[in-house]
Parts: C-alpha cells; sequence; structure tokens
C-alpha cells in the first residue's frame, strides 16, 4: 500500500466512512498524522453550522507547500512534479521535477516578497496553463498570501469586480496565453481591469506570447527581470512561512443565484488534509503515475487536482495549457499516448465533444497506460458515459463520476476507482467525512431509498467553505440558512435502492454551461447593459454538447431593423462584461415577460418554453398578462 489511508476494499470503505462519522475527530486526526506540520493541532474539530464556524485542527501551524514540495525532495527529489504539454503541438514539452519546481517556487517566492507581498495579502492570478501559474500559486501559499486565481476567460469587468471585493493590491499575469488557434492578450484585459482598481501596486508580467504590451512605470514589472535579481541575490533559500490552521489559503471567485460572484474562501489545513486524502482515494494513486486533469487551474478542479492534491501526495500532474480539439480532436489522445498518461480527469462536455468527431481520431493512439478514468463538473449522460467506457477506457479503467463543488473544495460523492461499484451516471456513494442526505421543499429529510430530494450535508469535512470573503453573513444565507443546521448545496439529487446518489442538476438560478457555472442574474445583468434593452430574462435548455445552453429572452427599448445585428451585440455585451463562456445560445426578442402579479418573473414558464414545450404550460392564471405566454411560445427559436 502506497498511502497508509488509501481505501482498498469496499469493506474497508464502508469501515472507513463508518468510522469518519461516528469519530470525524479520531478519524482525521489518524490521516493528518501523516502530514508535516510545524505544530500539531490541540483540537482537531470546533464547528456549529448555525454562524456557521468551522474550524479543523486548531492550534496546529504548517504551510502547504511543505507538504507539496519540500517534504518530497528527499526521496522523490528528481521525479517529476509537474509534466506540461504546450498548446502546439511542435513546442517542447516541459518537465519540472519536484527539487525544481521548489526552486522556482522558492524563487518567486522571494519575488513576491521584494514586491511587497506579506502574508495575508491578496494576490490575484491571471494567466494562462502554463507552469508558471502552478509557481505562482505555490509560490503565494509560500509567503502566505491569499491567491484569487481568475480564469483566463473572465472579461476586464469581471476581474475589476472580483480585484475590488478582493482588494488585491497585487496581479500576477503573463502578456498573453495559448488557446487553440486564438492568442489571448492577458495583460491588455488587466490593464482595461485596472482602471478601475487604483489600489494595484503592483503587475508582475510573465512572457509568453510576445504580444506587445504597455508596462506602467512604476506599476508593472517583468517576471523574467525580478527573478533576474533573485538571481543576482544568489538564490537564497525562501523558508516556507508558518501558517496558521484556519488561516486562509485562497478565494475562488463561483456564481451563485444573484448577480454578484461570491469569494468562496478554504484554509490552509483541512484543504491540504482533504485534497490530498480524497485524490489517493478516489484515482486508487500510485507513485510514479501520470495524472492528468483537464481542467483549468482557473477552476476549483485545477486546484485541487492539478495543483495541490497531487504534490500534495508525491505525485506527477499533467497540466496542458490547450485545448481538446486543436490542432484536431485528437489532442487528449495524442497527450495520452505521448506522456504515458495513467489517469485522466476530464469533463463530460469534452467527452460528449469529442464524441462528436467520431471514432477517426483515436485511430493509432495507444491508451493502454490509462488504468482510471474519471469526470466532473456535471451529470453526465449515459451514451457519453458507456462511449467514455468503451473507447477511452476500453472496457478495463473504472470510470470515476466526482460530484463535488467550488465550495467542497474536494470530491464528496464519487466512487473509488476499483473499489467501489460505478453505476453508469451515478456519483455513487460518499466519501469517508461526507455525510449527505436528501431533504424536500419543508426542509423535511426525505428517508430511505429510491427517493429524491434537494441535497444537503449533515457535518462538516475538512475542506468545507469557510466563509465568503469580506461578507461572511452571504454565506450563512447562501449555504446555512435554508434549511437549518444543514449545508445545502444547490443540487437536486436521487438515491437509488443501493443508497448510490445521482445528482440531477442545480435546483437553484445557476446554470451549468460546459461545467461553468453561470448564474442566470449575472448573465440578465450584462444583457441589461446594452443601451437598447429594457428588461432580460435567462433560463437554461438541455444542449448536447454543453449540457446546458444559455436561452435568453429580450425585451428591446425600439428594435434595430436586423435582430442578427442586434443578437451579435448583445452577445458581445456578455463578453465584455462577464466573458465569452457566458454567451446566450438563443436570444428570442419578446415583447413582455410572464410575470406573476408581485412582479416576479415565471421561470417555470420560460424554461419549458425553451426547452421546447409549448403546449403544456402549466397554470398561467396567476400571471398579470397570461397573452404574452402565447407570444413567447409561438416565437420560440428552435435549433
Ligand atoms: C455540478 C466543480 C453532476 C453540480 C467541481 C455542482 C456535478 C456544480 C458533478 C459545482 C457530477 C459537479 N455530477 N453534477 N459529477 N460535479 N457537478 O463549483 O451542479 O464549478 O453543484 O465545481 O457542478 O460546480 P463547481
Amino acid at each position: 500500500m502506497s498511502y497508509p489511508y488509501q481505501i482498498t476494499s469496499l469493506e474497508a470503505y464502508r469501515e472507513a466512512w463508518q468510522r469518519s462519522i461516528e469519530d470525524p475527530a479520531g478519524f482525521w486526526s489518524s490521516v493528518a498524522e501523516h502530514f508535516t506540520w510545524r505544530r500539531r493541532w490541540e483540537r482537531v474539530l470546533t464547528w456549529n453550522f448555525t454562524e456557521p464556524k468551522v474550524q479543523w485542527f486548531t492550534g496546529a501551524q504548517l504551510n502547504i507547500t511543505d507538504n507539496c514540495l519540500d517534504r518530497h525532495l528527499e526521496a522523490a527529489g528528481d521525479q517529476p512534479a509537474i509534466v506540461w504539454e504546450p498548446n502546439d503541438p511542435q513546442e517542447h514539452h516541459r518537465v519540472l521535477t519536484y527539487r525544481q519546481l521548489h526552486f522556482k517556487v522558492c524563487q518567486f517566492a522571494h519575488v513576491l516578497h521584494n514586491n511587497g507581498v506579506r502574508k495575508g495579502d491578496r494576490v490575484c492570478i491571471y494567466m494562462g496553463m502554463i507552469p508558471e501559474l502552478a509557481i505562482a500559486v505555490l509560490a503565494c501559499a509560500r509567503v502566505g498570501a491569499i491567491h484569487s486565481v481568475i480564469f483566463g476567460g473572465f472579461s476586464a469587468q469581471s476581474i475589476s469586480d472580483r480585484l475590488q471585493d478582493a482588494q488585491a493590491a497585487f496581479v500576477v499575469t503573463c502578456d498573453g496565453a495559448f488557446r487553440g488557434a486564438k492568442d489571448i492578450p492577458l495583460k491588455s484585459v488587466i490593464d482595461d481591469a485596472l482602471v478601475t482598481c487604483p489600489f494595484v501596486k503592483r503587475v508582475i508580467v510573465f512572457t509568453r506570447t510576445r504580444t506587445p504590451v504597455s508596462m506602467i512605470k512604476g506599476r508593472d514589472v517583468w517576471w523574467e527581470d525580478e527573478v533576474h535579481h533573485v538571481e543576482t541575490a544568489g538564490n537564497p533559500p525562501f523558508p516556507a512561512v508558518e501558517m496558521e490552521a484556519e488561516d486562509p489559503l485562497f478565494i475562488l471567485y463561483t456564481s451563485g443565484s444573484t448577480g454578484k460572484p461570491k469569494g468562496v474562501v478554504h484554509s490552509h489545513a483541512g484543504y491540504m488534509v482533504y485534497t490530498n486524502y480524497t485524490f489517493v482515494n478516489v484515482f486508487q494513486y500510485r507513485p510514479g503515475e501520470v495524472h492528468f486533469c483537464t481542467a483549468d487551474i482557473g477552476w476549483i478542479t485545477g486546484h485541487s487536482y492539478i495543483v495541490y492534491g497531487p504534490l500534495g501526495a508525491g505525485g506527477t500532474s499533467l497540466m496542458f495549457e490547450g485545448i481538446p480539439t486543436w490542432p484536431d480532436a485528437g489532442r487528449f489522445w495524442d497527450i495520452v499516448d505521448k506522456h504515458r498518461v495513467n489517469i485522466l480527469y476530464t469533463a463530460p462536455t469534452a467527452i460528449r465533444s469529442l464524441m462528436s468527431y467520431g471514432l477517426g481520431y483515436l485511430e493509432g493512439k495507444c491508451l493502454d497506460t490509462l488504468r482510471v478514468i474519471g469526470t466532473v463538473g456535471e451529470p453526465i449522460n449515459e451514451e457519453a458515459w458507456h462511449w467514455y467506457d468503451a473507447h477511452i477506457g476500453k472496457g478495463k479503467c473504472p470510470i470515476v463520476d466526482t460530484w463535488w463543488q467550488t465550495e467542497t473544495g474536494g470530491v464528496m460523492i464519487s466512487n473509488i476507482a476499483g473499489v467501489t461499484p460505478a453505476k453508469p451516471s451515478y456519483a455513487t456513494l460518499p466519501m469517508p467525512g461526507v455525510e449527505p442526505l436528501l431533504v424536500d421543499d419543508a426542509g423535511r429529510e426525505v428517508e430511505g431509498n429510491g427517493v429524491s430530494g434537494n441535497l444537503c450535508i449533515r457535518s462538516p469535512w475538512p475542506s468545507i467553505i469557510r466563509t465568503t470573503y469580506g461578507d461572511h453573513e452571504r454565506c450563512r444565507t447562501n449555504y446555512f440558512s435554508t434549511y437549518p443546521d444543514l449545508y445545502f448545496t444547490g443540487d437536486g439529487a436521487l438515491r437509488d435502492e443501493n443508497g448510490f446518489y445521482r445528482i440531477t442538476g442545480r435546483v437553484d438560478d445557476v446554470l451549468n454551461v460546459s461545467g461553468h457555472r453561470i448564474g442566470t442574474a449575472e448573465v440578465e445583468n450584462a444583457i441589461n447593459m446594452h443601451a437598447g434593452v429594457v428588461e432580460s430574462a435567462v433560463v437554461g435548455f438541455s444542449h448536447d454538447i454543453k449540457g446546458q445552453g444559455i436561452y435568453a429572452y429580450v425585451i428591446m427599448g425600439e428594435m434595430h431593423s436586423d435582430p442578427a445585428l442586434t443578437r451579435r451585440d448583445i452577445s458581445l455585451t456578455v463578453s465584455r462584461i462577464i466573458g465569452p463562456i457566458a454567451k446566450p445560445d438563443r436570444i428570442q426578442f419578446v415583447s413582455g415577460l410572464p410575470k406573476t402579479r408581485s412582479g416576479k418573473i415565471m421561470r417555470r414558464i420560460l424554461r419549458k418554453i425553451a426547452e421546447g414545450e409549448t403546449e403544456q404550460l402549466g397554470d398561467t392564471t396567476t400571471l398579470l398578462d397570461p397573452g404574452v405566454v402565447h407570444e413567447i411560445a409561438q416565437g420560440r427559436l428552435g435549433q
């Protein structure tokens, strides 16, 4: 057994789960024994869900980078920590051993320190998927700064909102990023964002694309120049700053049902223990294996299963700069073949998309090294599951369907590869430490099997969200007040006769588009920024590849003679305000929206129409103007 806390049989899983629920403190302290601590904890767990207040390993001191880097140097210093595959297959890949990564993280920790970054400061990281992104993240953790990584697809406006919310005075970025055939001018987007963020003192810019950039004197510096200063000083070591267990490690913004993204806060100790524990268990990771998680580090999946989980376990994490379909739809399979990947962890949307290109792209690609394959981000439909199983796993790789959230930090419900049973489209059983339950709309627990309800969790696991940055009340109302004394996930689920969970999707106004969370209110706000728009309502609809698509009903003040042009303008506005990921797939112009007498939009009706149901729309008598429903149904946009 490679990790003492690795579960290797179904009975061992059942025992571990039982013990974790009966005695969470005993269970998690026995896992935590296997980590490096500067000082041991005094108390394992203190909690209540009313405030909420959750503290794990109180009194302990540590730095997560001691665990992700330093502790592996002696035995595994020459093992690859990060294998990086560039966007362009013609460019050379890079390998960073633990020793090299440690060296670079220390070097960049000095750069941060020299530029004034101190413990507790917020540092925004807006970069493409290059090793320097992981280096920047780890260097922040090493100096005790709180990183806030922003996905490269977000707009200047979104960045500015996040910088302001976090009051981040430091930014780390690149001149640009390569993604498929595109070259995204990251620094120039940052420049636009900073017009409204005068509190930003320093921008550190790494050279990747050689896109021309303007550097502002006194504010902007080059990564390479700053590293050079550290080299000239003889590259002194940078001992990791000692952190308290509950000191925040990072903020990651995510969409909720209101118009404003929430800054989910995770803390050092609990997050470290849980991401490591779930990484080695869910994937049954074996030292030396190559783990390829295709997510972007701008999302929680990348934080937990490209950076912290694999590195904490001394594993090899493959990081890919590009996209699955460029230069062609065989890119993932080339990478698996070239780097002899053992574990592939991707999203259902990617599987569906690659499936649509046919099997030709798999020809001549050796996938024999694959041992475990996984999915995350959205429910996987059975067709995609079977395709993944037959053509990628070749019927011999367990598929782990991992359900979790930005707020949960790590995998919550999933089968354990080859250890607990899989069932297509089911996330199946909870991880040790996780006690799920279903409740009805009135908050009553739905007991027994073969039932469905709203998915809640009864007690804390080590990487539960601690707060929403700068607004604890928001954390309480969002997650802990819908059902008293429970954490509410926002997802609906069913539990089959074996007690296996199947996640059915969001029950709030959050869409899941290609595995990305997008709040309908956020999209509506963005659409309403368009000068001609009076009002809008956004709902999701089933989309073959994306899982959900965005359907917008829009009332215009004055209709332009060319609706196609107006649609394009509205899409551009959304792109500018949020980012291209939030662009509506369909925009239908309407003269009114179905509203109740109290002015509330009846989304239920709009959702039905978007799905193609134009007849059975339910009770419309409570509407202010029932006539509008007919008009909307008539004008529905199809494929
Ligand atoms: C959805 C991603 C079904 C769910 C790690 C959740 C899933 C939201 C699955 C969180 C899955 C994630 N099956 N649905 N295996 N995994 N989801 O915060 O609706 O980006 O609430 O975290 O994605 O998305 P987030």
